[in-house]
């Protein structure tokens, strides 16, 4: 396969507009700002950038309950700016993705407005109606806790309408030939603006079948094909990144086949089991999701995150499992979120421990698949655990030790900085870490060039290496006539690990560590042993650093 699919070896970068930076001072970040810090992200080396929803919202759901799918809220400024955005991102050779919202509008939407009060509009059908409560109506909901059922009786419409999240969000009819054609016409329009594809928001509920009558979700995969083909036709190389947080005995409906369905999923079950091997020193669960998470067509591509702007989701754990996760990084109850996950920052999980910082990046830019960074974890920053569910992990881009931590010029933000404590904006900034060459900066930076020049990571196969202690995963990738071999040790104390590399038949002598001067040479027998200190991790090349004259073609 020619390999120029950008999606198998990109980095990409999350972040939302309103809390990186803003230009105008009214305390709301902007595209005019987030337009001055490209240069920082370019630097930073990312070659992606996940912008969270930014369109006209009455924001209660933090800008997924979308009132206008084509415009910029003015909060935030407007098209103009947006396509000054997209122009400088290319100028840089930084792709832009943009969430796609379409499970559900804003309560406020037209469509919605124009659907509740006239049982005869053209956009009754474009949501779900009911005339009784149906009998499910309390079962289903995504956010236990906050949201008490699935279904609302709308006073003005006389009716009970269906949503899968909060009560403002009513979902659309996704079933309705109008509403995929429309769903069509709002990737359009963003493609016309220079984006570069979608992060698909809640994939299994837009596919699935909805209506009083469901008793249980029945996914309409061929849906995502429509979708695709569409895409493809006006973008050549445009991709859906889907949130799906599925099975993997489902994996391949989702990518099809033959690829012909998703180009991108997150991987949440290797997500999810990477933060039990943290928490309990154990990677034999992790194994088992990398590798039933590992058939997927050879243009498809995993995202792999540690943490984004949700809560971490450990609903997939065993219910010991999960124990163990929360005992370790969220003990508090106020840690704790829809009695599934945790909703704090990666940093104060796992209590500022550097080495233990380095060892979860180092491994987000190794699993099989293509790295997903969130704002502001490239400089370790922490949560505000007084604000409501998820906005604790929504604070603002800490830049410098100025007031606000210089991302707003204005006396009263929307969004407040963090500013005390070990993660207040004077102890944790980049302006500060910028300078400092042993920055977690600074690191991260290193690392993302690094993981650029192993593109074996996006494009190759992986093993695990069998080293003997459930301790230590030692994962090999192989493409085009070359190896490298990854190694992290989970547990608080050294290791010392066996390892065999082989070449054929032959035993390798040589790993060449890429991140120091410590190689590794076999012992007589062809054994490597490598002694890892807590934490500590190791990124190898097989054979000579003259990999790139033994690269082949294909
Ligand atoms: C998934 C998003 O990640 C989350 O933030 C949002 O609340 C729900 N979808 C509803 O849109
Ligand atoms: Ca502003």
């Amino acid at each position: 396969m020619i390999s120029d699919l950008w999606y198998k070896n990109a980095i990409i970068y999350c972040l939302s507009v309103a809390g990186y930076m803003d230009a105008n001072g009214d305390g709301i970040g902007d595209f005019p700002g987030l337009m001055r810090r490209l240069d920082y992200l370019h630097g930073l080396g990312v070659t992606a950038i996940w912008l969270m929803p930014f369109q006209p919202s009455p924001m209660r759901d933090d800008g997924y309950d979308i009132s206008d799918y084509y415009g910029v809220d003015p909060r935030y400024g407007t098209l103009g700016d947006f396509v000054e955005f997209t122009h400088g991102c290319k100028q840089r050779g930084i792709r832009v993705i943009i969430d796609l919202v379409v499970n559900h509008t804003s309560d406020q939407h037209p469509w919605f407005q124009d659907a509740r009060s006239n049982p005869e509009s053209t956009y009754r059908d474009w949501y779900i109606w009911a005339d009784r409560k149906p009998p499910n109506a309390d079962s289903g909901v995504v956010f236990p806790g906050v949201q008490k059922s699935t279904w609302n009786r709308d006073p003005v419409a006389k009716a009970w309408y269906f949503h899968r999240f909060y009560e403002f969000q009513p979902d659309l009819n996704t079933a309705n030939p109008h509403v995929q054609a429309e769903i069509l016409k709002i990737m359009g329009f963003w493609l016309q603006l220079g984006v570069s594809g979608f992060r698909m928001d809640a994939v299994p509920f837009v596919i699935a079948r909805k209506g009083a009558e469901q008793k249980k979700p029945i996914e309409q995969y061929d849906m995502l094909r429509g979708f695709r083909e569409f895409l493809q036709w006006r973008e050549g190389d445009a991709i859906i990144l889907a949130e799906a947080n599925v099975l993997p005995r489902t994996d391949l409906e989702y990518f099809g086949d033959d690829g012909d369905r998703l180009h991108m999923m997150f991987n949440f079950q290797v997500n999810q089991n990477l933060f039990y091997a943290m928490a309990a020193a154990d990677c034999r669960p992790l194994v088992k999701a990398l590798t039933s998470t590992r058939p997927r067509p050879a243009t498809a591509q995993w995202g792999n995150f540690l943490r984004n702007h949700d809560e971490l989701d450990l609903g997939r754990l065993s219910r010991s499992q999960r124990a163990t996760v929360f005992n370790a990084f969220g003990p508090d109850a106020n840690m704790q979120l829809y009695q599934r996950g945790i909703r704090r920052r990666l940093a104060p999980m796992l209590q500022g421990d550097r080495r233990r910082l380095e060892l979860a990046y180092s491994l987000l830019m190794t699993l099989p698949g293509t790295p997903v960074l969130r704002y502001g974890d490239e400089i370790g920053m922490g949560d505000d655990l007084s604000l409501p569910e998820r906005n604790c992990a929504r604070t603002p881009m800490q830049w410098s030790n100025e007031p606000h931590a210089g991302f707003t010029k204005s006396d009263s933000p929307t969004l407040s900085v963090i500013s005390q404590g070990p993660y207040g904006y004077e102890q944790i900034n980049v302006a500060q870490q910028r300078r400092d060459p042993n920055s977690l900066l600074n690191w991260t930076e290193r690392i993302i060039r690094m993981r650029k020049e192993v593109p074996e990571i996006g494009w190759g196969d992986f093993s695990v290496l069998p080293c003997g202690t459930p301790e230590v995963l030692a994962l090999r990738f192989d493409w085009r006539n070359n190896a490298v071999v990854v190694i992290h040790n989970f547990s608080p104390e050294p290791r010392e690990i066996e390892l065999e590399v082989k070449t054929g038949q032959t035993s390798e002598r040589d790993l060449i560590n890429l991140l120091a001067e410590n190689h590794s040479q076999a012992n007589p027998d062809g054994m490597h042993s490598i002694v890892l200190e807590p934490f500590g991790y190791r990124w190898y090349r097989v054979g000579g650093l003259d990999y790139l004259l033994k690269r082949s073609e294909v």
